[in-house]
């Protein structure tokens, strides 16, 4: 059996160097679906396509080939060949791909990609619907959360190492608008599922949530 494990969780919450962290202890691959839809929304910035048109950007997903490479840093994201991966990380890709994702087209293809690449190769997925749509037999289901103070407070902090002056209050007020979009989206909103194991992460530190999760994992392949 493929060793999937499925990971979901707001923004912020860290999945994705827990995740990394993780998929590295158990020497899997970790698949971050936020990128894909990251690439797809710069691709949508870059040609201008309007994000609130719901056909344009649909047909935008259907037209361009997003995929996934591996290197020693992990996860490269490509679209049509080019290498993207140091270009999603800007708050407007952020909201651009908080967008796109809210239409059921995108979703689609999004989703029958990420099923494909993890039908063949054991992965740690994360991602906002994947214990829900993309992983929904998968053997350990995972939500990962913290408060949004806190979260809020990571992101700033993050943002502060690298330069970046921006408000703490503006990080939080930007992460409340894309929770906002992701949990109240018509199309598989984030939350979640009844069989998924919730994990706050509030006040919790990063190794401390990476034992916990490995925890987790063993509890579920030795049931
Ligand atoms: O995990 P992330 O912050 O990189 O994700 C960026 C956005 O992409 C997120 O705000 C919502 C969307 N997304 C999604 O709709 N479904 C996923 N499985 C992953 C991300």
């Amino acid at each position: 059996m493929i060793l999937n494990i499925a990971m979901d969780g707001p923004v912020g919450a860290g999945k994705s160097s827990i995740a990394d962290a993780v998929a590295a202890k158990l020497g899997i691959l970790h698949l971050d679906t936020g990128a894909m839809y990251r690439a797809l929304g710069l691709t949508a910035i870059r040609r201008g396509v309007d994000l609130a048109d719901e056909q344009a950007v649909t047909q935008l997903a259907r037209t361009i080939k997003v995929s996934v490479a591996y290197d020693v840093d992990g996860q490269r994201t490509l679209v049509d060949g080019e290498d993207v991966t140091g270009l999603i990380r800007t708050p407007e890709v952020s909201m651009a791909a908080s967008a796109v994702g809210r239409y059921l087209g995108v979703r689609k293809e999004m989703v029958a990609l990420q099923q494909r690449l993890a039908a063949t190769t054991p992965m740690l997925v994360d991602g906002r619907d994947i214990c829900l749509r993309v992983l929904p037999d998968a053997p350990v289901k995972i939500y990962l959360t913290a408060s949004a103070e806190e979260r809020a407070r990571r992101r700033w902090l993050e943002m502060q190492q690298k330069g970046d002056t921006t408000p703490y209050e503006t990080v939080l007020v930007d992460l409340r608008a894309r929770d906002e979009q992701d949990m109240n989206r018509e199309v598989d909103p984030l939350r979640p599922t009844e069989d998924a194991v919730i994990v706050d992460s509030t006040g919790i530190g990063f190794d401390e949530v990476v034992e916990q999760i490995l925890g987790i994992v063993k509890e579920k392949y030795h049931e």
